[in-house]
């Protein structure tokens, strides 16, 4: 019998397709999220869960007995309970790697945009304001040559500083690790602490995972070490920002502006944030390109598999439970042996 896997959004066929070919599959048909309740219901039978912006909580775990595997389909799982998942022996995966070069992309997008002012000219233009060239007008700030400040030196980090390097920029970082010479060497990156980043960085691109130890990283005191013709960007997650004193910062200029992908309390806004004009205010869209999507949705469907059909998964994050697994396995055919 093929074992019950329910997704929580429509993915592309084809990794649709891939996951029916070995599993009895149900799509909840909604691209929503289904809060902790509903998902709780959808989870009692079955042994896979491949979770797509979705909290994946007790409430949901507790009902969900069956269950062997909650595949991520993204790289960040602060949306999951990893340790309730350990607890219960369930393995948790995620999709870094091939979401990379995009999420970068992106955050180098938003960089340029609210540096240069693009979406502001955009609207300005749009909306009939423009009468005539003028020398004085729209001024941005430049980008080459600058120092990128990079918060977090993980994969996306890194792929920011090569983006950089492309500007002629100065690449600073700060990371709870810091990297290995070759690697500073590879990304001409110099790893400085967390106020010197603050102080010199003319961009600080925010890059680090959301742990316990990230919420609010970025607060009034550190708003206030930034300069004031700093700008701050983030496409990793809302609440390593402080939004309440990035707004008091930005309406105050204590820095120039900001390129928001994501947002402490999303998908609500601060209310003051949307009537700046030094903010650039995307929809949590880091990595959505088709390419990037499907790539997403079959490394999930991949690592969902492998655990399903007792095979080491290529992105586990409890990697302890399979270990476990393996272990526990292995005394259990030895005590059948000598039995
Ligand atoms: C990720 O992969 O973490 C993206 O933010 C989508 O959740």
């Amino acid at each position: 019998m093929k074992p019950k896997v329910f997704v929580t959004r429509p993915l592309p066929a084809e990794a649709l397709d891939l996951l029916a070919a070995h599993c009895e599959v149900q799509v909840y048909p909604s691209d929503s999220a289904l809060k902790p309740p509903q998902l709780a219901e959808a989870c009692r039978d079955v042994e896979g869960l491949l979770a797509v912006g979705v909290r994946v909580n007790e409430e949901v775990l507790g009902q969900a007995t069956k269950l062997r595997v909650v595949a991520n389909c993204g790289v960040g799982y602060d949306n999951i309970d990893v340790a309730a998942c350990t607890r219960r022996r369930i393995v948790v995966t995620n999709t870094p790697g091939v979401l990379t070069d995009t999420t970068a992309d992106l955050a180098f997008a938003l960089l340029m945009a609210v540096a240069r002012r693009v979406v502001e000219a955009d609207r300005f233009v749009r909306e009939g304001r423009w009468q005539r060239w003028e020398f004085g007008m729209m001024w941005g700030a430049d980008i080459h040559h600058k120092t990128l400040g990079i918060w977090g030196f993980g994969r996306i980090g890194q792929a920011m500083a090569r983006r950089g390097r492309g500007f002629d920029m100065r690449i600073l970082y700060h990371s709870r690790r810091r990297a290995d010479e070759a690697l500073e060497r590879a990304s001409g990156a110099r790893f400085v602490d967390r106020d010197t980043l603050l102080r010199e960085s003319d961009f600080l691109s925010l890059h680090a995972p959301m742990t316990p130890e990230g919420y609010h990283l970025i607060g009034g005191r550190e708003l206030r070490l930034m300069k004031p013709s700093a700008f701050l960007i983030n496409t990793a997650r809302g609440k390593l920002i402080d939004e309440e004193a990035l707004v008091a910062a930005l309406k105050a200029k204590t820095i120039a502006g900001a390129g928001l992908d994501v947002f402490e309390h999303e998908p609500h806004l601060h209310p003051e944030l949307a009537k700046l004009d030094n903010v650039v205010l995307l929809p949590h869209v880091g990595s959505a390109t088709g390419e990037t999507r499907l790539a997403m949705a079959t490394l999930a469907t991949e690592n969902l598999l492998a655990v399903l059909q007792g095979r080491r998964p290529p992105n586990a994050v409890n990697a302890e439970v399979l270990n476990y697994s393996a272990d526990t396995q292995s005394q259990v055919k030895r005590q059948r042996t000598k039995a």
